[in-house]
């Protein structure tokens, strides 16, 4: 599918633009915020010309609340109006109370979000208030709140905009159309952070259908990258007290279990753990040598890819596309903490022009 510029400012938002792959309520109205259509970056300092390995990046920090979960909020929440809801529900690391929030608002439903106590970035919590959420803090963690957002849903006429809830999942997989379509053809291997596992789940059903509808030849390797703290995939077990700086990915106990597996087994990929330390360099060479500030979480995926490459997994003459999943400014807390703090100088000519001449080679 090709857009001229004018025809993307009339796209206004993935529903509409891939419309036939999307299951929609015939009476929905479509809530949407232009969400999508998401640059995918060359990342020059990952590629390589020897080998003939490109690598690119594909940044969600650019939909409309900072993360990729805006994909799956617009069919979620669109969906949840048709069928005569005036409120949703959702537990939540921080991203997808922030989308929920916004969609909600965005549809005149009451956006109730539960989040673990302490655990999620500022920026996030910031989005979720503004928008005029009921934001309910938890002693527990995202596992905890997952379990008592399905319980309330038994009994409660509220829908659940987790990506336990179906529509989320259509959303999500037009990321991999997107790509194809810049492409024309799927990469060879995908990285993606891996929490909830709904979007590696997602992208591999977006991958599958554009295959099937004759949009591309092959279907890549997909590979799920996990924090070490918070890596159930990789333990091959349910982790109990799930712990690292990548809060977004701070679950232990995934939703999408199934579906992930089916992904990485279908695909012949795997799942890999990347150490706190190495998710936060990764997030480092991307804003220091690439330009793009993405949140904790999001370098998860090039983190992985870093160690792949290292140990030789990736062939030459690939093609690697690695998920950016959220915006740096998410979680300004984790930047500020792991860099280098700003230099103090008094305001006069001599001292600002020797502390430049002294940092400038
Ligand atoms: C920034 C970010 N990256 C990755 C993930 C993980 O996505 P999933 O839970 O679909 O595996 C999340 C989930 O909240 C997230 O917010």
């Amino acid at each position: 599918m090709w857009y001229s510029k004018l025809d993307r400012s009339l796209t206004n938002g993935l529903i509409r633009r891939y419309q036939q792959f999307i299951p929609l309520d015939v009476n929905a109205n479509i809530v949407s915020i232009n969400e999508g259509d998401t640059p995918l970056i060359r990342l020059r300092s990952l590629s390589s010309h020897k080998l003939n390995i490109t690598v690119y990046g594909k940044y969600e920090g650019s939909n409309p609340t900072g993360s990729f979960k805006d994909r799956g909020m617009t069919v979620a929440i669109s969906n949840a109006l048709a069928a005569g809801n005036r409120a949703i529900i959702c537990a939540s690391t921080g991203n997808t109370s922030a989308s929920a929030a916004a969609y909600a608002a965005r549809a005149g439903l009451v956006a109730f979000v539960l989040i673990p106590e302490g655990k999620i970035a500022v920026g996030k919590l910031a989005q979720a208030i503004a928008h005029g959420a009921h934001v309910i803090q938890i002693n527990g963690n995202f596992d905890d709140g997952m379990m008592l957002v399905k319980d309330l849903a038994k009994t409660e006429q509220i829908a659940i905009v987790n990506s336990v809830n179906k529509y989320r999942l259509h959303g999500q997989k037009t990321a991999a159309f997107e790509i194809i379509d810049v492409l024309h053809r799927s990469p060879d291997f995908h990285y993606l952070p891996v929490g909830n596992a709904g979007n590696i789940s997602a992208y591999w059903m977006g991958y599958q259908e554009y295959h099937l509808a004759g949009h591309s030849k092959n279907l890549p390797v997909m590979i799920g990258c996990q924090a070490s703290g918070a890596a159930p995939f990789v333990r091959g077990e349910i982790v109990l007290e799930p712990d690292t700086i990548a809060t977004a990915i701070r679950i232990g106990n995934p939703q999408s279990w199934d579906l992930a597996w089916e992904a990485s087994q279908n695909s012949q990929g795997w799942f890999l753990e990347c150490s706190d330390h190495e998710i936060l360099a990764a997030q480092k060479l991307l804003a220091e040598q690439e330009g793009i500030f993405c949140e904790p979480a999001s370098a998860a995926s090039v983190a992985g890819l870093v160690a792949d490459l290292a140990n030789n997994k990736i062939p030459p003459d690939s093609t690697v596309v690695c998920t950016l999943t959220g915006a740096g400014l998410k979680d300004p807390d984790s930047a500020l903490l792991n860099g280098p703090a700003p230099m103090s100088v008094s305001a006069d000519l001599e001292s600002v022009k020797r502390t430049i001449l002294d940092n400038i080679s």
